[in-house]
């Protein structure tokens, strides 16, 4: 089968989708779309007409044009059918992902799907194999890879200023308030759904904030790939039928040698925190609690470095002197540029807004995406590894090759 890296197709003068999930996430994605030139939402796709109606609502008080409205069981088999869409974008419930991604490419549509792609490792494989026989492309829409301090750490890293990379730690770190009354699989509220997944997985059922920006350090097959995971999940305690703590820790390894640390706590009242800590051989990145720079000033950092940057000072950069430092060495990335384009306009969420000007900016151009299948199998894949290591009290699992040259 003919592989989809680096996929390019024919370029797309104005993207027209059709939104899948019309709930918390998808009228965030439609309001956002309001800031996006070269797109359009055409179609709004929903199991509830009143949400396809705030849908339009909300289209009709930015300015932009109403859109069609499928509503039902099957509108989003429909919606993948219609001729006048390129791009397909799910904002349903993550059980769904992988089933509505893999039709909409057999239709023929892009598609830009939220996290996770894919809940276990068959679908997982089953979402390469379609990109791969219809040539389509998959993006799953991993926003904290579109985070500035992200953005500006690859640059840094890909400048080769940490030397070798050995040791990264990601997470998600996340209370969840609002416990729900109705805790079962089927329940349709996000709340519901989603902690339900959180309580009884076992493993880390949402595992792709956490791994996404460190498959991009670590060039996750496109040099290095990832060998085996062992997890480990806090037992935590009941309280009022919701299970408190039951925090996963998975360790990752790559086949170049690296150590990945994961971490999902959505329960605990831990401040929030994605960790982003990247350990390397000349130099240390951390974004959370605090951002910190530690470059070492060997002979090899001082000979890269430019005139007009600021010196590489011995100690550590805290705080917003690791901002200021980034800022001035790390800014001539597309999606970086695009950052600071959506802070000028004072869009909800920059880092939102980058990830998607930045996909449309692609399948415009009829360019790769950032993010590829391969990515959201690798990433999404973990879910179920997690769970089969966790249950069998931390004994290393084999992850998946999805990407053969
Ligand atoms: N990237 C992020 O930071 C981020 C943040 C929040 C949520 N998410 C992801 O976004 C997704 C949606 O989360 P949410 O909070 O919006 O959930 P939600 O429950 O609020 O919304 C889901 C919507 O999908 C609709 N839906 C369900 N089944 C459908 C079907 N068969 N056909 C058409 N529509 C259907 C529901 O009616 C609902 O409107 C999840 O996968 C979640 O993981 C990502």
């Amino acid at each position: 089968m003919a592989s989809v890296f680096q996929l390019s197709c024919s370029p797309i003068p104005q993207v027209r989708i059709a939104l899948i999930g019309l709930g918390d996430r998808g009228m965030k994605t439609l309001r956002r779309y309001a800031y996006i030139h070269h797109a359009v939402i055409k179609y709004v796709v929903d199991l509830s007409e009143t949400n396809a109606r705030k849908a339009n609502e909300a289209l009709r008080l930015s300015g932009r044009p109403e859109a069609g409205v499928l509503v039902g069981d099957d509108a989003w088999q429909r919606a993948c059918r219609l001729p006048d869409v390129d791009l397909i974008y799910i904002c349903t419930e993550w059980r769904l992902h992988a089933a509505m991604s893999i039709y909409a490419m057999q239709c023929g549509k892009h598609v830009a799907v939220e996290v996770p792609a894919a809940t276990t490792v068959d679908e997982c494989h089953a979402l390469v194999r379609t990109a791969e026989e219809t040539q389509r492309h998959l993006f799953m829409t991993e926003n904290c890879c579109y985070d500035l301090f992200t953005l500006q750490t690859l640059q840094l890293v890909r400048q080769g200023r940490l030397g070798r990379l050995c040791h990264l730690e990601g997470a998600y770190i996340h209370r969840l308030t609002e416990p729900s009354t109705a805790l079962t699989p089927r329940s349709a509220t996000r709340q519901a759904w989603m902690q339900y997944s959180f309580m009884e997985h076992g493993g880390n059922p949402y595992p792709t904030h956490a791994v996404g920006p460190i498959a991009r350090l670590l060039g996750i097959h496109r040099g290095d790939r990832f060998v085996s995971i062992c997890s480990l999940t806090a037992k935590g305690e009941r309280v009022n039928g919701l299970s408190i703590g039951r925090i996963s820790n998975s360790l990752l390894t790559t086949e170049s040698g690296c150590t990945v640390l994961l971490q999902l706590d959505v329960t605990t009242p831990r401040p929030y925190s994605r960790m982003q800590t990247v350990c390397g051989t000349k130099g240390y990145v951390q974004k959370y609690p605090v951002p910190i720079v530690q470059l070492s000033t060997d002979h090899e950092n001082a000979a890269d470095h430019a005139d007009g940057e600021p010196d590489i000072p011995a100690e550590a950069m805290v705080g917003e002197a690791a901002e200021a430092f980034m800022r001035s060495y790390c800014s001539d990335s597309s999606a970086v540029r695009l950052w600071f384009e959506g802070k000028a306009m004072g869009v909800p969420n920059e880092m939102n807004y980058t990830m998607d000007a930045r996909l449309i900016e692609c399948l415009r151009n009829g360019s790769p995406l950032d993010i590829d299948v391969y990515d959201a199998a690798e990433w999404s894949c973990l879910a179920e590894l997690s769970q089969r290591s966790a249950a069998q009290g931390g004994v290393p699992v084999e992850v998946p090759v999805f990407y053969h040259p």
